[in-house]
């Protein structure tokens, strides 16, 4: 009987430990100039097309996390209309279902959706997302853009820069790169 219990002990650990009970990913997602402007009166201070089609790729199939404003542009924009995937918005001032009135109640609901969760912004949610996140999906703009919003700096946070891809947009050169908060800190793989 009491082999049983142990062995009865022993499943239920290595279930729990399973992958399937694992949180799922939190990353964050930005479009940054080389002076960190990401916005301007309420829109991206950009219209680049592959860095587009880039956001709509990689946060496919998952659960976002963003402010009010940055909502009103994801729905703007029709990035919604095709239901690949939710979005939680983080507003003081509006209710409803997939609202809420802080960034930590946003984050756990996401989560439990089981999705990677991505945070779109804007300037607050990113700041309080840095310390928490497990990957940045930065796209460096490299030139300055005028602009009334920023991301913070993130080197400190995210010193691995895992993978880099760099296009052009026009003169405008583009990196696409993959921070992680830990891990070895070598050359980037250029793809
Ligand atoms: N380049 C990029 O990758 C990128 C990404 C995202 C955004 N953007 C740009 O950034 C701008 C929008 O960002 P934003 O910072 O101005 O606005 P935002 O964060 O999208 O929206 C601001 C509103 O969201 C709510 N909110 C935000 N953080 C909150 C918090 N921690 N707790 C409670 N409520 C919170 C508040 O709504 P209430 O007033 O209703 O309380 C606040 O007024 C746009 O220009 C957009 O294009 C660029």
């Amino acid at each position: 009987m009491r082999l049983f219990s142990v062995i009865s002990a022993l499943m239920k650990l290595s279930s729990s430990n399973s992958a399937g009970d694992s949180e799922p990913p939190v990353k964050i997602i930005v479009a940054v100039a080389r002076n960190r402007v990401i916005g301007r009166d309420g829109r991206l201070p950009w219209s680049i097309p592959e860095d587009w089609q880039h956001f709509l790729d990689s946060t496919e199939g998952g659960t976002l996390v963003a402010g009010r404003r940055c909502v009103d542009e994801l729905v703007d924009t029709g990035a919604l209309a095709d239901g690949r995937r939710r979005v939680f918005k983080v507003s003081t001032t509006q209710k409803g279902p997939d609202c809420f009135s802080d960034f930590p109640s946003a984050l756990e609901a996401a989560k439990e959706c089981g999705r990677p969760v991505w945070i779109c912004g804007g300037e607050r949610i990113y700041g309080e997302a840095m310390p928490i996140a497990d990957e940045l999906v930065l796209t460096l703009v490299d030139v300055d853009f005028e602009g009334d919003t920023y991301f913070p700096p993130w080197k400190d946070e995210f010193p691995c820069l895992l993978s880099e891809r760099k296009s052009q947009h026009g003169e405008i050169p583009l990196y696409f790169r993959v921070y992680r908060r830990d891990g070895v800190k070598e050359a980037p793989k250029c793809v």
